[in-house]
């Protein structure tokens, strides 16, 4: 929680005036039952009207002052508190933009998720709690024995068996619960996860009719969750009502030797009246106090996981002064191997080519074979484990980031748009694109033709994730975004495997004579998409099979061949 507490700075002010005020409510709280006892013991005793009218009447102005002084603590600490989560906030979500593939793979992404949504809601709830309740728990505390030591110190001395009781009990409670709210917030974890994918995937789930096992496992976690929950608030339902116990017993105590001093003429009952009320107050400010231990269990656990993650340094690293140009579109390979984060096996072994500026490339091979792994080395998504990654003949790690990034366009595999319109989306390649320049790649991805027979055209509204588009139109919007860019080089993942035969011909075909100075890496399932590569680089289980035309390759290489075989086969068979 330490590190967390510098994102109160802003807030700070009002961190600060809030137990202030607090301090101030406390006070009017404890003033009042003092003077209800002198309006007793004074006033009505010694049948003094004007007394009690002047007391009863300073009485209200302290209560009135005790509650614009609450409700000012109050505002400020909601201020504070839930400020307090919005800048935990803003940095977490900043700390994910900057996290590399490797980290989003350490991390998953629905915990990533509860992080930023329940953790940093539960701080700043606790830190609105713990500005006025940690105050005003043992200020209230500290005041009210005050006072009721000088009330009568011989009747105080019920509180010394009183409050070691209570804090005994309160101990044992927080021991026990403690565990099992570190459990429920693993277990609010595990509904969180099932929750996400489901969402994510609730199309394939209904197309699936997976629905009845999703509910199934949901169930499962969702009972755990419950069950723990319940668990650690029958801990609390369980010694709660000793602590009230406690309470009265303590009430009878006192009223049994205050009684016996009224009668004794030592003590007057309004006296007696307000050292009831104080104690109430003792034994409520514990009570607070254990609820905001309780929170602030809570609050450490969730503190710990935003710990983590703005401690997460991103993988992918800058040098000083980086090279801020990319010269062209060669990229060369050497000795390079790579294991993903959480893997053992190499992914990518003793990976060697060279490709010149303006080639096309094709990559083939089954999947699972790492062509996706092999092209994430180049915009430096992942790093290599071992060898080099050079592009325009500098090793990619000593560019900076986003020159690197700007000048290599990458179409995934997964083609995410996003919500917004289509002119929006576009301008992810580039702020400044005109609309001329999106037609014109829209034009090159053949978009075009689909995009402008809208009524709205740029304007056609994207829905979350694309979803109102086909595989294949979602595909051909993702290259032209990746196309306004202007990059030097371009690299489509499986981009146009919804894209039918025919526009995918016309893909190539605008692709050869439009971008003939920038070098295209396409990896395609079908041979019919990279036959007319320059090169084709074929993949088999982390290696390079074999590199040639299309004409060598049939010769040259049984893998290639066998695919193409089958693929004519389907072919002809259609
Ligand atoms: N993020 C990841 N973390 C761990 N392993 C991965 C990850 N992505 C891919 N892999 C593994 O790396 C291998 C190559 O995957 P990939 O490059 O996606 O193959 P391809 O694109 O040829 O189908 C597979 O065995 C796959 O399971
Ligand atoms: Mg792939």
């Amino acid at each position: 929680m330490k590190k967390l507490l510098p994102f109160m700075k802003k807030y700070m002010k009002y961190a600060v005036l809030c137990p202030i005020m607090m301090i101030l409510e406390v006070l009017a709280d404890i003033i009042i039952p003092y003077l209800m006892a002198l309006i007793v013991d004074v006033g009505i005793a010694g049948r003094d009207v004007g007394y009690v009218v002047k007391m009863g009447i300073i009485m209200i102005f302290a209560a009135l002052f005790g509650m614009v002084m609450g409700i000012i603590s109050s505002h400020y600490g909601a201020t504070a508190g839930y400020g307090f989560a919005a800048e935990i906030r803003k940095e977490t979500f900043k700390k994910v933009q900057s996290f590399s593939f490797a980290n989003l793979d350490k991390f998953s992404v629905s915990s990533l998720i509860t992080r930023l949504t329940n953790d940093c809601n539960t701080l700043g709830q606790v830190a609105m709690m713990s500005l006025r309740m940690a105050v005003r728990a043992p200020f209230m505390m500290i005041f009210a024995l005050i006072m009721a030591l000088r009330i009568n110190a011989p009747l105080a001395a019920v509180f010394m068996v009183t409050i070691p009781l209570t804090v005994a009990l309160i101990a044992l409670i927080l021991t026990k619960a403690r565990p099992l709210f570190i459990k429920m917030q693993s277990r609010v974890d595990r509904v969180n996860a099932v929750i996400q994918e489901n969402l994510i995937g609730i199309r394939v789930v209904k197309s699936f009719n997976r629905q009845k096992h999703e509910e199934m496992k949901f169930k499962e976690r969702n009972d755990s969750l419950r069950d723990t929950a319940l668990k650690a608030i029958s801990i609390i339902i369980f010694f709660m009502p000793i602590l009230t116990l406690i309470t009265y017993a303590t009430i009878i105590a006192v009223l049994w030797f205050g009684g016996k001093q009224i009668v004794a003429g030592t003590m007057g009952s309004g006296e007696l009246l307000s050292f009831i009320t104080y104690i109430t107050q003792i034994l409520m400010s514990l009570m607070l106090l254990t609820f905001f231990f309780m929170q602030f269990l809570r609050g450490s656990a969730s503190a710990a996981r935003i710990a983590e993650v703005l401690d997460t340094e991103t993988e992918i690293v800058e040098i000083d002064n980086p090279v801020m140009s990319v010269k062209d579109g060669s990229i060369s390979f050497r000795d390079v191997s790579f294991s993903y984060p959480l893997s053992s096996e190499k992914a990518l072994k003793d990976i060697n080519f060279e490709i010149n500026t303006g080639e096309t490339i094709g990559i083939i091979g089954s999947t699972g074979s790492s062509k996706s792994t092999l092209i994430q080395m180049i915009p430096r998504l992942y790093d290599v484990t071992d060898g080099s990654v050079a592009v325009g003949g500098i090793d990619v790690r000593n560019y900076h980031l986003k020159t690197l990034r700007d000048k290599v366009a990458f179409v995934l595999q997964k083609n995410v748009l996003f919500t917004g319109t289509i002119r929006e989306n576009m301008k992810w390649g580039n702020e400044n694109a005109t609309d001329e320049q999106i037609i014109s790649a829209l034009r090159q991805s053949q978009a075009w033709e689909f995009v402008s027979a809208y009524d709205d055209g740029l304007d056609h509204k994207v829905e979350q994730g694309g979803d109102n588009f086909s595989g294949g139109q979602k595909q051909r919007l993702t290259i032209a975004r990746a196309l306004i860019k202007l990059p030097k080089i371009l690299i489509l993942d499986d981009s146009t495997s919804a894209v039918d035969m025919t526009t995918d011909a016309k893909i190539q075909r605008a692709f050869r004579s439009e971008l003939s100075d920038i070098t295209v890496i396409i990896i395609a399932q079908r041979i019919s998409s990279i036959q007319h590569a320059d090169r084709i680089i074929v993949m088999n289980e982390g290696k390079i099979e074999a590199t040639g035309n299309h004409e060598e390759l049939i010769v040259n290489s049984p893998i290639y061949r066998e695919i193409y075989e089958s693929q004519q086969k389907g072919v002809v068979g259609q």
